[in-house]
């Protein structure tokens, strides 16, 4: 059966965007600079695949599980990432909001929209955005040494990140994420330090803190590789990591994943801080979500799909209200555990072996007895009666530890 004709379980939506006004020297993401004349046809397409998306209709059941955050239950989430979700006309914004509307109703959700903070100068854009329900702006900042964001290729300047991420809260968002990365080529500890003082003197509620990774296909790599530019090497890029948890754990961020920070009450499901960002703790929990846009991946129903990538083909394929689905994949079981060991270690809490075997049928305690011993005594594991959790050094060899389980 096609996954869209019946319902999934399924209440969490991500919904790309692949504009941008420039391509960051860094950024391999599914997006487009110069593009802006295709964003209404996008749009459309973007409501007609939304349209026939698969309603909701029975609520999720929750398993009996020891897993904290299972048992405390997810609110339903929509995310808008990309590319540059801001840079949408408003009407084209609303036109998408109301149609994932039908898909995961708004209603005690997260509504995400990711922005860059050169395209909402002025207060006006996230005001409205805030009118038509989006309850949570994630930002990318990136560092906020000016030298930096110019040979990153950014829009904005520091000072004009501080003005929009300010802005935000003045309209009424009291969800705020910043996005930073360090390992920066020419960034030394002493930069990253200041980056990181000067932004937690802003009040900042969320931290998604990223390691730069050179990826291939961007014009830093290519400056790297020609020796134009140098990063910082792996002992100077693990102090920085190691100064980040340090430095925002004394000022009362909790770490709850890999690479994301949030400030107390740790009132939020199964005790995560309240402004965690729980679209991504669905996607860390291996739940099942939908996905619409070029290049979007979903995971319902024992498997991932993934649209159509360039925007042209999206447009034709989805306008045309013929499947702009590119490709399906069934799930192995053995796929499903290394994809659920993969995010579940991402999150600090771990993952809890009733969680494992809900999700996939194995028990890792029998499947996985020596990988757990020996990861265990190498310090990098942690294990208790209810599951498995990184160590604080764990987590700074996350990809050597995911592996074992592939
Ligand atoms: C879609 S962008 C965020 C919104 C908006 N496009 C912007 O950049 O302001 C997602 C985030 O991924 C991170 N990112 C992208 N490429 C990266 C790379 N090569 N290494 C580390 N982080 C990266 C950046 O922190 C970026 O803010
Ligand atoms: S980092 Fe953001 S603004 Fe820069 S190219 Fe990637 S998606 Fe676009």
């Amino acid at each position: 059966m096609d996954w869209r004709t019946h319902s999934t379980g399924a209440r969490h939506l991500y919904i790309h965007i692949p504009f941008c006004h420039r391509r960051c020297a860094y950024c391999d993401f599914n997006t487009y600079a110069n593009m802006d004349d295709r964003m209404g046809a996008y749009t459309n397409a973007l409501v007609n695949e939304l349209h026939a998306l698969p309603v909701e209709r029975h609520p999720l059941s929750v398993p009996a599980d020891p897993h904290p955050l299972l048992r405390a239950d997810l609110p339903p989430t929509i995310f808008l990432g990309g590319g540059t979700p801001s840079m949408l006309p408003l009407d084209q914004m609303e036109q998408i909001l109301q149609a994932a509307s039908a898909v995961v109703p708004f209603a005690g959700a997260e509504i995400t929209v990711e922005c860059n903070p050169g395209t909402v100068l002025g207060k006006d854009y996230l005001r409205q955005l805030h009118g038509m329900g989006v309850n949570r702006i994630s930002m990318g900042v990136q560092s906020l040494n000016d030298p930096l964001l110019r040979m990153l290729g950014r829009i904005h300047t520091a000072a004009e990140a501080r003005v929009s991420y300010e802005d935000a809260r003045a309209v009424g968002f009291d969800s705020v994420n910043l996005d930073f990365i360090f390992g920066l080529p020419g960034q030394t500890p002493a930069d990253w330090h200041d980056t990181l003082a000067q932004a937690v003197t802003w009040d900042v509620d969320h931290f998604a803190i990223y390691s730069l990774i050179l990826e291939e296909s961007t014009p830093l790599y290519a400056q790297v590789q020609g020796g134009r530019l140098s990063v910082p090497d792996d002992d100077i890029t693990g102090a920085m990591y190691e100064h980040t948890m340090e430095f925002l754990g004394a000022r009362g961020y909790h770490q709850y994943e890999i690479s994301n920070w949030a400030r107390g009450p740790l009132t939020g499901p199964g005790g995560l801080p309240k402004h965690a960002g729980l679209h991504n703790v669905a996607y860390w929990l291996n739940a099942a979500y939908h996905a619409a846009g070029a290049g979007a991946h979903g995971h319902i129903d024992g498997k991932r799909f993934v649209d159509v990538l360039a925007v042209e083909d999206y447009i034709t394929r989805a306008g045309m209200l013929s499947s702009p689905l590119r490709e399906t994949t069934d799930l192995s079981p053995t796929d499903v555990l290394a994809e659920t060991m993969m995010m579940g270690l991402r999150l600090n809490m771990g993952v809890s072996y009733a969680h494992v075997i809900d999700r996939t049928g194995f028990d890792i305690r029998q499947t996985h007895g020596s990988v757990l011993a020996d990861t265990i005594a190498e310090g990098l594991l942690i294990a208790d009666e209810l599951g498995i959790r990184l160590t604080e050094r764990g987590r700074m060899y996350g990809n050597q530890v995911f592996q074992r389980f592939l």
